[in-house]
């Protein structure tokens, strides 16, 4: 198993471009199944997740192909009689799970294995399964996988749906039933549905496709059935997750970084906390983010891209933050913050109120020499003065994210092992923050 071997204490200098966002492109290719017209996705990210999207796509009767260096993905589903979602794939990679939806609109049944466990905590699908039921189908487990049927075989039936579960919408719940509805006979109202940016990117391809659909980005999405949808061209949205971790990273280091293909409306949350904290990001040109969040800045699908420039101060101040459900601060950057937080001068409290037991990370942050002490759902974060290299754990992907983050500024060495998490969401991270000036080296964990 391949780890990171990290110098810390480099300062970030450089220009990096954000890559297509994986958590958009997942249900925009299972999307590619509603249709038996050609689907072009561009902007598409070479990660292991999307590899395995693509082999899960392949067993359910797609011809699929990737161009890794053109970004690109041909998708034509050609075998309608393909239905089942095998445990061997969906237990790699939760979104397998996004399948279930467009199978059963698109060929009237679908056999999906329940996705497994997850080290970020419990994480259900009845939402999914309750929306889908609502829209007409008939569902049943057997031998661990999900078994959806349409009325008779036909189409499902517009219906009005509520999403929201304890901790708020699901954001893949909605993907499944907005691809479901999509095709239904008459009109499907989503109550609660997610406002992430992924559910607009997906609103959007499914637009382009001849689908119905208003609302998109807010938590009442209208859906207009149609018989029938076509092919498209569809850009895949910039990955504000990796967006946000870089923007840390160039924090974290105290250096200066641009990105570009920056997707800003989505981040300000992020970029709330961090002007906060005196951490700034500033439109390329000069204009404050402000005037990007009026609708100034970018073009591309699901609200706008642009050229930032980060630039943080050498005290870091504590602040509070709570994970919310978009527009809120994301679940999936709080490892990253914690990680900045480590380094601040006081106490910040980060709060998880998406999935709970997410701190993974917390143990392994303590080993570097952070003051972190957990009580429920929030953990205290005491600034320390340094962060000291050490041999740390990565459990999940964001975990990873936020153990390489504290790795660039510890002092002395620090080895990231089980790196293949990150290598599901972030494309060659060792060579893009490298371009930066860290000093990053992947190795064999056997070389240890
Ligand atoms: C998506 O997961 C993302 N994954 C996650 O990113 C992200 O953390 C999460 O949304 C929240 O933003 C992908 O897009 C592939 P949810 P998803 O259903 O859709 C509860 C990453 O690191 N819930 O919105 O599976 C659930 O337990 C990954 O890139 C139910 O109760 O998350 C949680 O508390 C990790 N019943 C909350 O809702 C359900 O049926 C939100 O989960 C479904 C969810």
């Amino acid at each position: 198993m391949d780890a990171f071997v990290i110098q810390g204490g480099k300062r970030l200098r450089g220009r990096l471009r954000i890559n297509g966002s994986k958590n958009a492109c997942l249900p925009l290719m299972a999307a590619a199944l509603l249709t038996d017209q050609p689907v072009r996705f561009s902007n598409v990210p070479n990660l292991s997740d999307i590899r395995n999207m693509i082999r899960l796509l392949g067993t359910l009767g797609m011809d699929i192909t990737h161009d890794a260096d053109a970004r690109t993905c041909d998708a034509r589903a050609t075998d309608p009689g393909q239905i089942e979602a095998h445990y061997d794939i969906v237990r790699t990679m939760r979104a397998g799970i996004c399948v279930l939806g467009p199978l059963l609109a698109a060929r009237g049944k679908a056999r999906v294995s329940m996705p497994g466990g997850c080290a970020i905590g419990d994480r259900p699908v009845d939402l999914h399964l309750r929306g889908l039921q609502q829209l007409g189908a008939r569902i049943s487990l057997d031998e661990g996988y999900i078994v959806a049927e349409t009325p008779k075989g036909g189409r499902l039936i517009g219906a009005h749906v509520f999403l929201g579960g304890p901790n708020g919408s699901t954001v893949l719940g909605t993907a499944n039933v907005l691809s479901a509805a999509v095709l239904a006979r008459g009109v499907t109202v989503i109550e609660c549905a997610a406002c992430e940016p992924e559910i607009e990117d997906l609103a959007d391809m499914l637009t382009r496709m001849g689908a119905k659909i208003s609302g998109a980005g807010s938590p009442r999405l209208i859906v207009e059935g149609v018989e029938q949808l076509n092919g498209c061209d569809h850009p895949v949205m910039p990955d504000r997750i990796e967006a946000g971790t870089y923007v840390i990273a160039a924090a974290i280091t105290n250096g200066e970084v641009t990105l570009e293909n920056f997707p800003t409306r989505h981040l300000m949350a992020l970029i709330d906390r961090l002007n906060e904290v005196g951490v700034s990001v500033e439109r390329e040109e000069g204009n404050d983010i402000t005037s990007m969040f009026n609708g100034a800045g970018g073009t591309s699908g699901g609200g706008g891209s642009d050229t930032v420039r980060i630039a943080a101060q050498r005290h870091l101040k504590p602040v509070r933050v709570v994970t919310q459900p978009h527009p809120g601060f994301p679940t999936d950057l709080q490892a990253q913050m914690m990680a900045l937080l480590c380094l601040a001068d006081g106490n910040s409290i980060v709060t998880e109120k998406i999935f709970q037991d997410r701190f993974m990370h917390v143990p392994e942050l303590q080993r570097m020499g952070a003051d972190l002490s957990r009580s429920g759902s929030s953990v205290i974060v005491s600034g320390v003065r340094e962060l000291i290299g050490a041999p740390v754990m990565a459990s999940d992907l964001r975990a990873s994210a936020g153990l390489v983050l504290a790795g660039l500024a510890a002092r002395g060495a620090t080895i990231v092992n089980r790196v293949y998490h990150l290598d599901r969401g972030y494309e060659k991270m060792e060579r893009s923050l490298c371009s930066l000036g860290a000093d990053i080296q992947r190795i064999d964990d056997a070389e240890l």
